[in-house]
């Protein structure tokens, strides 16, 4: 089977920093294999969000999503490994926290369908956008 080395990029929301999950959620990403290539904590503002987010501007659920990237420090990272993208996102689970299967991220420690807790980046093309946006001497 062919690999594929890819780089991801990863939030740690601004409820995972509150709630002190910042180290199990990293945990779980370095447990499965993957390295870091970038980690920073930040603290964004709207024009930020708006940015990161393009997708989802106009949507109804964005007014209050963007209320909650931007309340507190998140920590932004670039996570790299064999076909990171897709596994990232498969250990995030679900987005609705109360629906996420449990063993993910989301379905053990969110029972939220804003508040929940990571982000990863849905394909290769978001990942270089998000990547370049985020991280742009990387
Ligand atoms: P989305 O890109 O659909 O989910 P994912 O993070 O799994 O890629 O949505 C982006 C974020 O927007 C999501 O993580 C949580 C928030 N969101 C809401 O607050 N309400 C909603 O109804 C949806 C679909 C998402
Ligand atoms: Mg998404």
């Amino acid at each position: 089977m062919s690999t594929q080395t890819q780089r991801t990029l990863v939030l740690f929301k601004p409820d995972a920093v509150r709630r002190g999950l910042v180290g199990e959620i990293l945990s779980r990403f370095e447990a499965k294999g993957l390295s870091i290539a970038a980690l920073e904590l930040r603290q964004i503002d709207a024009a930020q969000a708006d940015a990161h987010y393009a997708e989802h501007v106009e949507r109804d659920f964005y007014p209050p999503l963007r209320e909650f990237v931007t309340s507190g420090a998140l920590v932004a990272a670039v996570l790299e490994g064999d076909e990171a993208v897709e596994v990232v996102r498969a250990i995030n689970g679900a987005t609705d926290g109360r629906k996420a299967a449990p063993g993910t991220i989301r379905g053990d420690l969110s029972l939220s369908n804003r508040e929940n807790l990571v982000h990863g980046s849905d394909s290769p093309e978001s990942a270089s956008r998000e990547i370049a946006l985020w991280f742009p001497n990387l």
